[in-house]
């Protein structure tokens, strides 16, 4: 694609980003994405909720104004992230609380998120017409998943405002409130029906975005087809292909520097391809400090997740259940739902000498078992784009995947072209289709040119967000004009 020589003011709103809060890849992606756009020229600024955590990590925020939201008043505040500007919408709300932004640590949703992601909704529908003293009028707001849905639909309201664009990182997640609650907030009535917010009876956070921004994305080509399907489309697959023509899949890069073996810190030894060997010692690394037992032959398969549904942990349980006899390893590095935790210990203590479980969350745990193992397991039932097959692929570990959304866009089975294939895919999320499928990847293990040429597929690929930014670029400017045709068409003839 050739390079967009606009350049934008883009307003990036997102509820998580990396390095400073991070539940998943949604963090990630705010993370890299912004600097990608901004490298590309645009004037970027990200608007975040300035969570107590977040404040800590930051030496001296700038005080920049008090907004007096519908909701009540917020403190706006600046610091900045390697090369761009975060503006932190400040409130006791987002303060003093163990777990994560939307979760308390026994996993369940915090009762106020209704109010809280309304709030920071007003806070950047204020910051989007230049009324937050920033003497800054961006071009396109870029919002992203159901936490900053509102703000679209809020900027529709809005006598002259600046072009919308939503991206959906999980339609699973949509903020869905009862009506009452909606009456409680005291949000805007005229938003509340079957074009708008309302859904089946409650107003949909998510549905703001879906519904009234002037585009809407997906992180992967595969899934903005698959969500406006009934199978995948969460009941908003009639909207999703009402608007078909609004709707597109742009997928998701990494952050090449910092997910990079070469120079990895977390890693008990840095390899590139040239020097594959060295990875065998942060499979030992790996094997020690999960207390299994050492073995350089035995293939190690690595799981790093959230503990949900989507991710498909029950079929891994189920699959390890049928192959007790084989001769593997699993290390799994998981938080979430506290059924699968259970499980999943049960079965480490089933299987001590092949099963390795840390329930938990670390970034840097997460580095090793990338490097340490030798094939990384994503079963998931749906993946909107999945970040960590990338990485994987980046870290010569070859993913397993269902072949869904961004997964079946990034891997490609070894019984394909030989100078694509990269992984291993599998046809469903069932136990027996993973169990063949691991059995498959044992038998390949051990054929070891062959699992080299997968190696070098995988990490001689270009995850960079250099071409997805471009279509980003794209996008803005195709909602620009959107806008533009809106407005002489509501001018007076
Ligand atoms: P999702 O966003 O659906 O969880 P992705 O594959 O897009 O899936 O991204 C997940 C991100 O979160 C990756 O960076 C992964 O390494 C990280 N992650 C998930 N669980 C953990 C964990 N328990 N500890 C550390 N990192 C984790
Ligand atoms: C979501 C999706 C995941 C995607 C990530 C970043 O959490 O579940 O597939 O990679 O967002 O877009």
């Amino acid at each position: 694609m050739a390079a967009n020589k606009n350049t934008y003011k883009v307003l990036f709103a997102c509820s998580e980003l990396t390095p400073w809060i991070k539940t998943g890849g949604l963090a990630d992606v705010c993370g890299s994405l912004p600097h990608a756009l901004h490298r590309a020229g645009s004037d970027v600024r990200v608007v975040l909720p300035g969570y107590d955590s977040v404040l800590r990590q930051i030496e001296s925020p700038i005080f920049i104004s008090q907004l007096d939201l519908p909701l009540g008043p917020v403190a706006l505040c600046r610091t900045t992230l390697k090369d761009i500007d975060v503006l932190l919408v400040t409130h006791p709300c987002f303060s003093n609380r163990t777990g994560n932004p939307y979760m308390s640590d026994d996993d369940r949703a915090w009762a106020d998120n209704p109010f809280r992601f309304a709030l920071f909704s007003q806070a950047i529908d204020e910051i989007a017409v230049n009324q937050a003293r920033l003497d800054w009028q961006p071009d396109i707001v870029h919002c992203n998943d159901w936490q900053t849905g509102l703000a679209p639909a809020l900027l529709t309201l809005r006598a002259q405002r600046p072009a919308t664009v939503f991206t959906v990182h999980n339609l699973a997640y949509q903020g869905n409130i009862m009506q009452n609650a909606y009456e409680t907030l005291k949000l805007p009535t005229e938003l509340f029906h079957d074009n708008g917010l309302e859904f089946w009876g409650q107003a949909s956070y998510i549905k703001g975005g879906l519904a009234y921004a002037d585009r809407v994305n997906t992180v992967s080509a595969g899934y903005a087809d698959e969500i406006k399907t009934e199978q995948f489309g969460c009941g908003m697959d009639g909207l999703l292909r009402s608007r078909s023509d609004r709707v597109s899949g742009i997928l998701n890069g990494i952050d090449m520097d910092d997910w990079n073996p070469e120079t990895d810190t977390h890693l008990a030894a840095n390899f590139s391809f040239n020097t594959i060997n060295l990875k065998a010692v942060n499979k030992e690394e790996l094997q020690k400090a999960m207390g299994l037992p050492i073995d350089p032959d035995v293939p190690v398969f690595g799981v790093i997740s959230r503990l949900a549904e989507q991710k498909g942990i029950d079929v891994i349980i189920e699959a390890i259940a049928s192959l007790r006899e084989d001769y593997f390893q699993l290390a799994v590095l998981g938080s979430g739902e506290t059924h699968l935790q259970v499980q999943l210990l049960t079965l480490e203590k089933e299987l001590p000498q092949k099963v390795a479980v840390r329930i938990g969350f670390s970034e840097p745990f997460s580095r090793l078992v990338e490097a340490g193992a030798d094939v990384f397991l994503m079963p998931s039932r749906y993946e909107p784009c999945g970040l960590n097959q990338m990485y994987s692929l980046r870290y010569g570990t070859l993913p397993m995947v269902t072949n869904v959304g961004g997964l079946a866009d990034t891997v490609f089975d070894s019984d394909s072209d030989a100078g694509k294939a990269n992984g291993f895919v599998i046809q469903g999320a069932t136990g027996p289709h993973l169990e063949s499928g691991m059995r498959r990847a044992i038998a390949a293990f051990t054929d070891k040119p062959a699992w080299r040429n997968l190696q070098k597929n995988g990490m001689t690929q270009n995850f960079s967000w250099d071409a997805s930014a471009q279509s980003y670029l794209a996008l803005y400017q195709a909602a620009i004009d959107d806008v533009q045709t809106l407005g002489k068409q509501l001018q007076p003839q």
